[in-house]
């Protein structure tokens, strides 16, 4: 059958899901049963979760599971996650505890400015570029304040815009450069708005200026907000004196302090490791913030490029030992929402979002940038000391069970008897051959 097909997005979803199973695959009528298995029994809720994007057949499960016991400022949370890795919440929730008999987390917001930019072309004096900026700045501003009245009301609102001269890199580039607070909502929406306002009134108001210069001309190439967001920062942190950082009996905290610091030093000089490391810190992070409906995409994208504002990609994570205290921290850019979005729309993103307490965006930075530290101590608490695999394979075990077909009896049994050997495929193997009932 042929697998090229002309108006898909107009077809129903019956007939969509007809033509995909016929065309792409071997048993159609399996095929079919596999979507609608996945079908929520509610066909309201099934419609909400259809209408999120184009051409939805089915939903795609990813576990929810919780994290209890994060201490944040003198707070106690529990942190939804939704991940599908093994290991990720089991270590999230023991780093949680190690740290609430400790002190906790503390964090705090640096500040929460976004950027958009509007790129355009000009080609003409530059001064007489920037005198027609510095002419029509407060017009180009004003044009947006329809789009900003409830922003502001809300204490968001444009910050700053700049005239940026960048003919250095292309020729004839330049840009408006704007500054964005944007209060509880993530914000794209409002800024792009804003952004794409003044770019119209931009090149409206050059065609007038610049119309009796021949030669001179401004166009407007693209406005889009950006995800570079080194100014939308939150910082959390840990410590605890060396002498109580023991992780277990065979680890004194003296040694165990002074490794961690060296795993630290060893991510932020060593970009093979310091990409593994943050991505220990982004299972964290990733975990809530698909939890609470934001956008994992945009995180992901600002927060490396953060981890190489410097020129060379680093750790985010910084520790240190100072005066017999050992300090861990982790500084992280963050744009996110606690309105707007899927948080109204999603169920579960509502759930989530009052298991932490309903949060303002700035509460939630905080506790994504704790979960994000939780995650990258618990990383290389195992990795220093047991090492990655003993927890990670002890984790995996039921996947792997579940893989071969292991009864719930051969379940239970190789859960006790794995306790004490270790964990591999090949092991697993050979104990459900040795306990085939
Ligand atoms: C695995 O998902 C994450 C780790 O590799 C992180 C790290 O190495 O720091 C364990």
């Amino acid at each position: 059958m042929d697998k090229r097909i002309e108006g898909f997005s107009k077809l129903t979803k019956a007939e969509k899901i007809d033509w995909i199973t016929q065309a792409h695959f071997k048993n159609p009528t399996t095929a079919e049963s596999q979507l609608s298995d996945y079908w929520n029994s509610d066909s309201d809720l099934q419609n909400k979760h259809d209408e999120f994007i184009e051409n939805t057949l089915t939903n795609f499960y990813m576990p929810l599971g919780v994290a209890p016991n994060f201490l944040i400022n003198g707070e106690s949370y529990t942190l939804p996650m939704v991940i599908e890795e093994s290991s990720v919440v089991a270590a999230a929730g023991n780093a949680a505890k190690f740290w609430q008999t400790r002190g906790g987390f503390k964090a705090e917001v640096l500040d929460t400015i976004k950027v958009g930019q509007i790129h355009f072309s000009y080609s003409g004096d530059v001064q007489l570029l920037h005198s027609f900026f510095n002419k029509n700045k407060t017009q180009l501003l004003e044009s947006t304040a329809p789009l900003s009245k409830n922003m502001k009301a809300r204490g968001g609102g444009i910050q700053s815009m700049e005239l940026v001269d960048k003919s250095d890199l292309i020729p004839d580039y330049f840009q408006l450069h704007l500054r964005f607070k944007t209060a509880d909502a993530m914000g794209a929406n409002y800024i792009n708005s804003c952004l794409e306002c003044i770019a119209t009134e931009l090149e409206k108001l050059a065609q007038n200026e610049f119309k009796a210069n021949d030669g001179v001309q401004l166009e407007v190439v693209m406005s889009i907000l950006s995800n570079y967001v080194p100014e939308c920062l939150v910082r959390a942190s840990v410590k605890c004196p060396v002498s109580k950082l023991s992780p277990s009996k065979d680890w004194p905290g003296e040694t165990f302090a002074k490794k961690m610091v060296q795993a630290v030093e060893i991510a932020k000089r060593e970009p093979y490791r310091a990409v593994t490391h943050n991505k220990g810190i982004m299972n964290g992070v990733d975990a809530l913030v698909v939890a609470t409906g934001n956008d994992f995409r945009a995180i992901e994208a600002g927060v490396h490029a953060y981890a190489s504002k410097d020129g060379h990609y680093t750790s985010l994570s910084n520790a240190y030992i100072k005066e017999e205290v050992f300090y861990m921290e982790l500084t992280l850019p963050l744009a996110l929402g606690t309105v707007g979005g899927l948080t109204k729309l999603h169920p579960m993103v509502q759930w989530s979002m009052e298991l932490l307490g309903n949060p303002d965006a700035k509460t939630l930075m905080k506790i994504v940038a704790a979960a994000g530290l939780a995650q990258n101590f618990a990383a290389l608490r195992s990795l220093v000391t047991s090492g990655i695999q003993k927890g990670h394979m002890q984790m995996h075990l039921l996947n792997i069970l579940n893989q071969m077909g292991a009864t719930q009896i051969q379940k239970e049994k190789a859960i006790t008897h794995f306790k004490n050997h270790t964990v591999s495929v090949k092991a697993v193997a050979q104990f459900l051959q040795n306990n085939n009932s």
